[in-house]
């Protein structure tokens, strides 16, 4: 397994995931990467590690350019495992090279890997031809870029990644449906939480002038044609810009639910209004929010169940709520069989979360009757038109 040369001196020695399927709970269907790179300059370091298993794969990669034992430099731009897993290991082959992170860094690097002694460093700081920038929630508090002004890359970390293995290494090899997919998709899953912090982070390098020609995240391929664009799509994703689509998702017990789904989707096609409809159980909640990243409108359909929502629908909840999807329009509806409480559940929810919510909601007893066309109707006029 060999490195591969980015920019002059700057080598790509990460590790290719081709068969996790599941990130922590978010499906992988393309599988991911761990990049980690090495810069061969008066000194030799290596801009983080890999997922702990793949350790000797990034050796070897390494070992195709460089002695192991010259790496003078690791600097750890994110403690999360799938970055930093290797660090450990590493540090057992290379002793004496100094770990540079950001100040909140600190503690899980002791606490994962027993390290206590690094090197801190924060907005401004340098290392050889490195300079350093702070990205607190770009992904945990801990992260941070690097950028080498030489070559003109940006090191982002998580930022600008894709789950998305590949052989080739930049975006300009692999298909390009399939790259933007997959980086909207992390970017629904991982980021939509720090939208607002993400503008405010690129208005910052943007001010600080910084000249980038390519830019090498932590995940999936580096972008050196056209790494603007990224930028501009991160940008457009934290405004919520042309996030017009409606979303229909829901689950049934008795198919009566499922009706009202089906009935609500066609009404608001009808309307000229672009709809999709996802069935928990059936369809995968980290590709639901990769839909809900460019859509305004999310109704959520349930069955009662022992006067709750039906589990799934509060599994998803649970994982929306902790995205944070601001800015969107949310309404309700379901169907029950004694005294109902879904739909007040879920209000409740997505409230507390301090979403949008338009009611009232669409309740329905038993099974949907005569009249379920003309519910149907006046509930997809409230919702579309924002509530009574
Ligand atoms: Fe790819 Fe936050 O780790």
């Amino acid at each position: 397994m060999k490195a591969v040369e980015i920019k002059k001196g700057v080598y790509w020695v990460g590790a290719i995931d081709w068969g996790i399927r599941d990130f922590h709970g978010y499906t992988t269907l393309r599988g991911t990467t761990y990049n980690a790179y090495l810069i061969i300059d008066e000194e030799t370091t290596l801009i983080d590690t890999v997922k702990a298993p793949f350790f000797q794969e990034m050796m070897e990669r390494i070992r195709s350019v460089a002695e192991p034992g010259d790496i003078r430099n690791i600097v750890t731009n994110h403690v999360e495992m799938d970055h930093s897993g290797s660090l450990a290991k590493l540090v057992h082959v290379v002793p004496d090279a100094r770990i540079y992170a950001s100040r909140r860094a600190g503690e899980g690097i002791a606490s994962y890997h027993g390290i206590e002694e690094i090197t801190t460093v924060g907005t401004g700081d340098t290392l050889e031809t490195l300079s350093f920038v702070e990205a607190p929630m770009l992904h945990w508090p801990d992260n941070m870029m690097a950028y080498c002004p030489e070559e003109k890359v940006l090191f982002s970390n998580d930022a600008f990644g894709q789950h998305l293995a590949s052989a080739a290494r930049f975006n300009d090899q692999v298909e390009e449906h399939a790259l933007w997919e997959e980086a909207a998709k992390y970017y629904a899953n991982i980021l939509m939480p720090f939208g607002g912090l993400i503008e405010k982070k690129i208005g910052e390098v943007t001010d600080m002038g910084l000249d980038i020609e390519v830019i090498c995240p932590s995940h999936g391929v580096v972008w050196r044609d056209g790494p603007s664009r990224i930028v501009q799509r991160y940008l457009d994703w934290a405004a919520g810009k042309d996030a017009d689509k409606v979303l229909v998702v829901y689950d049934t017990m008795w198919q009566s639910t499922e009706l009202l789904a089906r009935e609500i989707t066609e009404a608001v096609a009808e309307r000229g209004v672009d709809v999709r409809l996802f069935k928990l159980r059936a369809d995968d909640k980290s590709d639901i929010m990769r839909e809900v990243l460019e859509a305004g409108t999310v109704i959520i359909g349930s069955p009662t169940l022992n006067n709750k929502m039906y589990p799934s629908v509060a599994e998803f909840l649970n994982y929306l709520t902790g995205l944070r999807p601001a800015g969107r329009r949310f309404a309700v509806f379901g169907s029950f069989g004694w005294g109902g409480g879904a739909s007040r559940e879920i209000i409740e929810v997505l409230e507390k979360a301090k979403l949008e919510v338009v009611k009232p909601p669409l309740d329905v007893k038993f099974r949907p009757g005569d009249d379920l066309r003309e519910k149907v109707e006046e509930f997809v006029d409230m919702v579309l038109e924002g509530g009574r």
